[in-house]
């Protein structure tokens, strides 16, 4: 799984730096790298590559998506770490991006990575007719939006210090987190033209694990391993932030997580051995430490 990720991670570093350093230089420029590289796990890529492959896309195809995606994501961590929202120093076991070049710029290299995520989209090196792109592009505006991880960010501030029931939380975590994941996994189905249904069965499918991937981030949160984790941990129940865990409890909640990569397993089943990659991942991403 390591090796995978890395390989992964190292090829969306590629695509991501030759693709900027096409582009004119701008003031941001070095706030929107320092924001990208050299970044994290890249395991929203690794889904789109595992559902990907159980609908035999490109890797090179998966690849320039997933880059897209990372920009968002690469954003949304800029943004969610400023001084009114998380107001966190450290990030990807360096200063957050807003230590380093101040507030302003922070927001605008996040602004830029945002829309960058829609240019790569819409760009010639994604090799793909323009119909299927204009259906990515939308699919991702709204997974990015309000009803996605804007529109969860903001339940996620509004719910702190309160109390809120377990409906609300997971669909705060859903929107904040599960919404790119499920881009992630409707994209290989739009790709292949595949019908509503289809396309919204794995678009369920990717918020599930874009639910457990934040449940297990709020884990990581709590058991506190902040050196492995590159960020600062214990914050949540600081901040008294509305999680699984501050009202479940840590057990139940990795009870949770089970029963959610079950279901998910259960779902892929007909996909027979070509799921075992996106299972593994599923494994991964609750028992990982950063
Ligand atoms: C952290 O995401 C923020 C959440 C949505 C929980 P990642 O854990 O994927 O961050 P990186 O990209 O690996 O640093
Ligand atoms: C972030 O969730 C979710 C985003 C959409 C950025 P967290 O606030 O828990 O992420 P970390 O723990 O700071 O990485
Ligand atoms: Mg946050
Ligand atoms: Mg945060
Ligand atoms: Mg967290």
């Amino acid at each position: 799984m390591n090796s995978q990720l890395s390989k992964i991670a190292q090829d969306t570093n590629f695509f991501l730096k030759r693709y900027i350093n096409k582009q004119s230089n701008s003031d941001l420029m070095s706030a929107m790298k320092y924001g990208l590289f050299p970044g994290g796990k890249k395991i929203r890529s690794k889904v789109l590559i595992d559902i990907g492959f159980l609908f035999s896309i490109k890797y090179k195809t998966l690849i320039t998506i997933g880059a897209a995606v990372e920009c968002i994501h690469a954003y949304s961590l800029i943004h969610d770490d400023l001084p009114c929202m998380d107001d966190d120093k450290i990030r990807r076991g360096k200063p957050s991006t807003h230590i380093k070049y101040g507030e302003s710029t922070a927001v605008l290299a996040g602004n830029s990575l945002l829309t960058m995520a829609f240019e790569i989209l819409s760009s010639r090196n994604l090799e793909l007719n323009e119909k299927i792109k204009i259906d990515l592009i939308k699919k991702l505006s709204e997974c990015a939006g309000h009803l996605g991880i804007a529109g969860g960010q903001y339940l996620d501030l509004s719910y702190e210090k309160k109390k809120i029931s377990k409906h609300r939380i997971v669909e705060m975590e859903i929107k904040k987190t599960g919404k790119l994941f499920s881009f992630c996994c409707a994209a290989p189905a739009i790709i292949k033209k595949k019908d509503i249904v289809e396309i919204k069965s794995f678009e369920k499918i990717g918020s599930q694990i874009g639910l457990l991937f934040q449940i297990a981030d709020d884990l990581i949160d709590f058991r506190g391993n902040s050196k492995l984790a590159g960020k600062k941990t214990g914050k949540d129940n600081k901040k008294g932030k509305a999680t699984l865990i501050s009202l479940l409890g840590y057990r139940n909640s990795i009870k949770y997580c089970n029963k959610i990569i079950k279901n998910i397993n259960n779902k892929l089943n007909k996909y027979g051995k070509n799921k075992n990659e996106i299972s593994d991942t599923l494994n991964y991403i609750l028992k990982r430490e950063r």
